[in-house]
């Protein structure tokens, strides 16, 4: 995608071949993959076709374009796409971003019921289904639900409910939740009323519950808004399956990076080296 990206109804159809997409019922829904992207190895701002934002159903468009049909952000839309057109891929960007053991270790060891929002593909569901009672977990990607429900299985996590939600609409009872977190999803610049999703969150928190923010984009606009913000000391690098992997999703995503992680010529890379903050904090606040 170069440019402002519009949308615009997908003007064709590509019988045959198979996209699993958010959109269902959209014409995109039956087309490959291949026809979207413009090479396997094509940089994120440049990945998706201008036709791939056919995929995103109406609820999507509506907080990812404005009223004129203009991206909000479109970096945000790259990823977005993403998250529906290729989310095995970005499942083993992240496969290598672990979460600093601080985190896991700070959250409670037991709770009764937890509500993730933004669960994606899973890196924190799971570690939540292992202390908790019963999980629902919200995700607006409906692709990314399948790589989700396949990763929990697996790990025998069977109390998690899968549902389809966003941050400004959160299908969960209000004051049910002991837990109420999110990991690495909360974005507020590419919301539309981030204070509002913060609202919402906090009202499916119960009395005395926590909201929790893992790995937030913004911590100092968080603690504007009553949030305590916990850090993590100690060594962190990115853990890539092979250099090999580690150079093809530079590449994609990190295409500044690759000279550096060819010269230093290993499969573990420092979150400097990528323009990134380790996942090593993040915010709470205790809901009243
Ligand atoms: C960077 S991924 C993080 C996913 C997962 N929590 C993890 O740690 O890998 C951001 C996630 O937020 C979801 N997301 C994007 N916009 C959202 C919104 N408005 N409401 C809720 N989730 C959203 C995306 O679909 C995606 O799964």
């Amino acid at each position: 995608m170069k440019g402002p990206v519009q949308w615009h109804p997908a003007p064709f159809l590509c019988p045959g071949v198979e996209l699993r997409g958010s959109g269902r019922g959209s014409p995109l829904e039956s087309m490959s993959v291949g026809t979207l992207v413009a090479g396997p190895q094509a940089p994120l701002l440049e990945r998706y076709s201008e036709d791939a934002v056919g995929i995103l159903d109406a609820a999507e468009r509506r907080r990812l374009f404005d009223a004129a049909g203009t991206a909000r952000d479109e970096r945000q839309l790259a990823w977005e796409l993403l998250y529906r057109i290729e989310p095995a891929l970005y499942a083993e960007l992240v496969a290598g971003e672990r979460l600093h053991d601080g985190i896991l270790g700070w959250l409670p060891s037991e709770c009764d019921h937890v509500l993730e929002i933004g669960a994606g593909t899973g890196r924190l569901t799971v570690d939540l289904a292992r202390r908790s009672a019963s999980v629902t977990a919200v995700e607006p990607a409906l692709p990314m639900h399948d790589l989700l429900r396949d990763r929990l299985r697996r790990a025998g996590a069977d109390r998690v409910q899968v549902v389809r939600g966003f941050f400004d609409e959160i299908p969960a009872p209000q004051r049910a939740h002991d837990l109420v977190i999110s990991c690495s999803a909360f974005a507020q610049h590419t919301l539309d009323d981030p204070d509002a999703c913060l609202d919402m969150m906090e009202s499916r928190c119960a009395p005395g519950g926590l909201l929790v923010l893992v790995w937030p984009w913004d911590a100092p606009w968080l603690r504007s808004r009553g949030f305590e913000h916990v850090v993590f000391e100690g060594p962190m690098v990115v853990e890539y399956e092979s250099l090999d992997s580690a150079l093809a999703l530079a590449r994609i995503f990190y295409p500044h990076a690759v000279a550096t992680i060819a010269a230093r010529g290993s499969r573990f890379v420092d979150y400097t080296d990528l323009g990134l903050n380790a996942p090593r904090d993040l915010c709470w606040k205790r809901c009243v």
